[in-house]
This record gives structure tokens, C-alpha cells and sequence, in this order.
């Protein structure tokens, strides 16, 4: 039995901190990622999210001063490296999705699911991965429209980091264009409960 999915799962379950910030993705893997993320399917196959695909280090790094906890400001800010990879995805509401489709419905749903994809994509041809939640979602919409205009709802769900590492360090070291400031420690990995029923 072919187990490759479960070793990218294995892969993408870390949350890379440090890149090879200069390097480019060539533009066949950003088109292959992202082209399996929007495959994914959404409920009834609506309109829920948009999704910005990121490789201009200036927009990246505009973002990045936005990927931290409100509530945490002081431990979060300009700590979440993972959004510094050479390709950041970041997943919107739809402006087409009617209604108020906010996190309780299906956006979050949805996002989660494309994510996914993309992680597992990105691993596929050999990078690492990092997931952000940690968002001032506000300061991100702001820099977000001022380059592909006005987005209707407030939530900024989610973001990923796709990249190539910094080989001098460990996945967990937090770096900024090669230079270590800290490190985040590991999780241990949660015992999800499966309830197997045959
Ligand atoms: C949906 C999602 C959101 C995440 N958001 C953040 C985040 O905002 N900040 C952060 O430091 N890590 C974030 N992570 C990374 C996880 O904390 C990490 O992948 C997990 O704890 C495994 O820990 P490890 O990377 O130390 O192995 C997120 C992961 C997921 C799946």
C-alpha cells in the first residue's frame, strides 16, 4: 500500500519557521498548488472564499507585521515567520458569497478544507509549510485591498506559508531573512480520539 499522503500529512503537521527567503518558486509549482486547493469542493459548490497567491517579498512582508494575535500583541507580533515563505497563500471571503457567511457557516469549512490541499500540495513537490490563524485581520484586509481592491467582509481566515527552508535551521527556529531570534516550542502530538465502528 502506497502511504504517501499520510507521510505529507506527517510533513505538513509542523509548522515551518525559518526560509531560503531570496529563492523563487518556479511558477508551475505556484500554478499546480494553487490549482489544487480551488479543486476542493465547497458546500453546493458556492462561492465562499477567494484566494491570493503571494510571491512579491514586499507584500509579504507588509503582511507579516499583520500576522499576530491582538490579544497577544507583545509575543505574537513579527514572531510568525511561517508567513515569510516564498509563497504565501492567503484565503478571503468571497465577495460573491451571499449572505453573512462568516465562520460559523461554511467559510471556515471551506478554507480549512482548500488549506489543506495546499499544504499537502506543497509538501508533494518538496517544500515545508506553515499555517497562520494568528491575524490582525483588520491591518491584513486593509493591505490586501489596497492590491486587488475592496473585499466586502471582514474576516481574514487564514494563511499559509509554502516554501523552501533554511537548512542551517531546525523547523521550530523563528528567522527573518536568515537571522534567529527565538523559537517556538513544539506541540506534542494531541491523541485524537477515533472511534472505530465495524
Ligand atoms: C489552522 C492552523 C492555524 C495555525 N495558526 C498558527 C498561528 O497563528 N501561529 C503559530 O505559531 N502556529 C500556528 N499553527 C501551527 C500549529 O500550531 C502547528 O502546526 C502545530 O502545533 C504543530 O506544532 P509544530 O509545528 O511545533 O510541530 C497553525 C496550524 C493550523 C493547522
Amino acid at each position: 500500500m502506497n502511504k504517501k499522503i499520510l507521510s505529507l500529512a506527517g510533513i505538513v503537521s509542523h509548522c515551518q519557521r525559518n526560509w531560503n527567503e531570496w529563492e523563487k518558486i518556479p511558477e508551475e509549482h505556484v500554478n499546480y498548488i494553487i490549482e489544487t486547493c480551488t479543486a476542493m469542493p465547497t458546500k453546493q459548490q458556492k462561492e465562499v472564499y477567494s484566494l491570493v497567491a503571494i510571491t512579491d517579498r514586499k507584500i509579504i512582508m507588509e503582511l507579516f507585521e499583520t500576522a499576530y494575535e491582538e490579544k497577544d500583541y507583545a509575543r505574537t507580533f513579527k514572531r510568525n515567520t511561517q508567513v515569510l515563505a516564498n509563497l504565501l497563500l492567503v484565503w478571503i471571503p468571497s465577495n460573491s458569497a451571499k449572505g453573512t457567511d462568516t465562520y460559523g457557516e461554511s467559510l471556515g469549512i471551506a478554507v480549512g478544507m482548500s488549506a489543506a490541499a495546499a499544504a499537502l500540495a506543497g509538501a508533494e513537490l518538496g517544500y515545508r509549510t506553515g499555517y497562520c490563524r494568528c491575524i490582525n485581520e483588520e491591518k491584513s484586509k486593509k493591505i490586501l485591498e489596497s492590491y486587488i481592491g475592496k473585499i466586502e467582509k471582514k474576516e481574514i481566515p487564514l494563511m499559509l506559508g509554502i516554501g523552501i527552508p533554511d537548512e542551517k535551521f531546525a523547523y521550530n527556529i523563528m528567522a527573518i531573512n536568515g537571522a534567529r531570534f527565538g523559537h517556538k516550542i513544539s506541540y506534542d502530538k494531541p491523541n485524537r480520539k477515533v472511534y472505530r465502528l465495524a
